[in-house]
C-alpha cells in the first residue's frame, strides 16, 4: 500500500513508519530499541481505515474513533508520541504479563511485540465497537498473544491476573483496588492520573497497598467511563457563544462565577517573576507545585475565540493554572524576554484583589524557581482511610478509593 507525500511522490508504508520512529526517537518518545522496533513493525494505520495513512503515522496525531453527545471525544487511536512514552515508562520486557485498560488495537500489538510469544497481553474496553475494531485489528496482523475483553476496567480482569504490567490509556481520577491488587509485587502501573484538574502519566511501582511514583510525564486523554467516571465540572466565568471561559473544578470550593464574570470584564493587572522558562520547557513541574503550594488553585479553560478577542492572555487545551478568592482571580502566563529562547512566567489578575492574587501566584513561581526547580515531584497512592500521620507532607487529594499524596522531598 503507498500514499502521497508532500513532493507527490508515494511513500511506503514502511517509509511511513521509518520516518515515525526517527521523530519519536527525536523526540525522546522512544528510547530502547525493543520500543523502536515494535513501533517499526505494527501497521497502525490499518486500525484506521478511514484516516489519510500519512495522518496516522504522525507522532502527535490522535485518530478520534468516537464521540459522546456532547461533543467529548470518549475513543481514539491515541497519538504515537504518547503510546511510545507509556509503553516506555512500563519497562515491558519479554515473557511479562500484561493488561492494557481502554483498547483500540494498536497499543496492544506493540505491547504484544514487546513480551513476544512467551508473554501475554489483556486488552480491555468498556465500549464493543471498539472491542470488535480491536479484534479485527489483531486478527489482520495476526497477534496472537493478546486476549480482548468488553467490560468495565474498574475491576481489571481478575481471570488473567496477576500482572507484571498494567497500561491505562483512559484519564483516571482514582486507582480502584482491582488494579493494585491484580499488580505483581514489584510491578508497574501506568496511568493517567488527574490531580486537581492536572493529568500526568505516572509510572507507579507497587509497594504492598502503596503505589510510588517513578517518573511521570504531561499528557492528556479522553475520560474515564463506567463506576469510575468522574468528570470535572465547569464553572462558567464568561458564556459569550463561541468564546465561553469557564474554571474545571476538580474538588476546588465552589467560585461566585457572576462575581468572577464581572472580575473579568474589569481591567486587568500583571505581576512579573523575573523567572524564565525555555521555549521548549514543560510546566508540568511548575504547576503541580502551584496545586501542592496553593489551595484553590482550578484550572481555566478558554475557547480560542476568547483568547483571539484579548478577554485572555493565555489558553492551553490542557488549561491555565488559576488561583482564586473570592470576587478576584489570577492566572499564570508568560511574556517575551530580550533573549528569543526564553519566556518570564508571571500572572494576570481580574478583581477587587487582583493585584493581590497575582503577586501570592507569582511569589509561589519564585518559591519553586529558588528551592524547587532542581526537584521532582514525588507522587504516592494509598488506601481510602489511611490517616493523615501515615502520609507523606504536601498535598492530598482524596478520592472514593484512595489518598493520592504530592511531595517534594
Ligand atoms: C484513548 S482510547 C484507547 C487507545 C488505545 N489504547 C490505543 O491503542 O490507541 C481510550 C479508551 O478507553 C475506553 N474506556 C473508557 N472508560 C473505560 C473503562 N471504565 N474501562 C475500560 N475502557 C474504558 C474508551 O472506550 C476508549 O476506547
Amino acid at each position: 500500500m503507498t500514499t502521497e507525500n508532500s513532493d507527490k511522490t508515494p511513500a511506503s508504508e514502511q517509509e511511513l513508519r521509518d520516518t515515525m520512529v526517527q521523530q519519536l526517537i527525536e523526540l525522546g518518545a522512544a528510547r530502547s530499541p525493543r520500543v523502536v522496533a515494535a513501533f517499526r513493525s505494527v501497521p497502525r494505520h490499518l486500525a484506521a481505515p478511514d484516516e489519510d495513512m500519512a495522518k496516522v503515522y504522525e507522532p502527535e496525531q490522535a485518530a478520534i474513533t468516537k464521540t459522546d453527545a456532547n461533543g467529548t471525544h470518549i475513543s481514539s487511536v491515541s497519538a504515537p508520541r504518547i503510546q511510545a512514552m507509556q509503553i516506555e515508562q512500563a519497562d515491558v520486557q519479554p515473557g511479562m504479563s500484561v493488561l492494557e485498560i481502554g483498547s483500540g488495537g494498536v497499543n496492544a500489538a506493540y505491547l504484544a511485540e514487546l513480551v513476544g510469544e512467551q508473554g501475554h497481553v489483556v486488552t480491555m474496553d468498556i465500549d464493543a465497537d471498539v472491542t470488535s475494531r480491536a479484534k479485527e485489528f489483531l486478527k489482520a496482523t495476526a497477534y496472537r498473544n493478546v486476549t480482548v475483553i468488553t467490560a468495565d476496567g474498574e475491576n481489571g480482569v481478575p481471570a488473567h491476573a496477576p500482572y507484571d504490567r498494567i497500561i491505562v490509556t483512559v484519564q483516571a481520577a482514582d486507582i480502584p483496588p482491582a488494579w493494585i491488587h491484580q499488580l505483581t509485587e514489584g510491578g508497574r502501573l501506568v496511568v493517567p492520573l488527574r490531580m486537581r484538574g492536572m493529568t500526568r502519566t505516572i509510572a507507579f511501582v507497587r509497594d504492598g497497598e502503596r503505589l510510588v511514583s517513578d517518573g511521570f510525564e504531561l499528557c492528556g486523554f479522553v475520560p474515564m467511563q463506567g463506576a469510575g467516571e468522574n468528570r470535572m465540572r465547569l464553572a462558567l466565568i464568561h458564556d459569550t457563544e463561541g468564546e465561553e471561559i469557564a474554571l474545571r473544578l476538580d474538588g476546588h470550593p465552589e467560585p461566585d462565577t457572576e462575581a468572577l464574570g464581572a472580575a473579568l470584564q474589569a481591567p486587568r493587572t500583571t505581576a512579573w517573576s523575573g523567572v524564565t522558562l525555555a521555549g521548549d520547557e514543560s510546566n508540568e513541574q511548575l504547576d503541580l507545585w502551584l496545586t501542592t503550594a496553593l489551595d484553590n488553585l482550578p484550572l481555566m479553560a478558554a475557547k480560542p475565540e476568547a483568547r483571539q478577542r484579548g478577554l485572555v492572555a493565555s489558553a492551553s487545551p490542557l488549561g491555565v493554572p488559576t488561583l482564586v478568592d473570592g470576587s478576584s482571580f489570577a492566572y499564570r502566563t508568560v511574556r517575551p524576554t530580550d533573549d528569543p529562547d526564553r519566556f518570564e512566567l508571571g500572572a494576570i489578575g481580574h478583581g477587587p484583589e487582583g493585584q493581590k492574587v497575582a503577586e501570592l501566584l507569582v511569589e509561589e513561581i519564585q518559591a519553586w524557581d529558588s528551592d524547587r526547580r532542581d526537584h521532582r515531584a514525588h507522587i504516592e497512592v494509598y488506601p481510602a482511610g489511611t490517616p493523615d500521620d501515615q502520609l507523606p507532607a504536601g498535598r492530598i487529594i482524596d478520592r472514593p478509593h484512595t489518598r493520592v499524596t504530592i511531595s517534594w522531598p
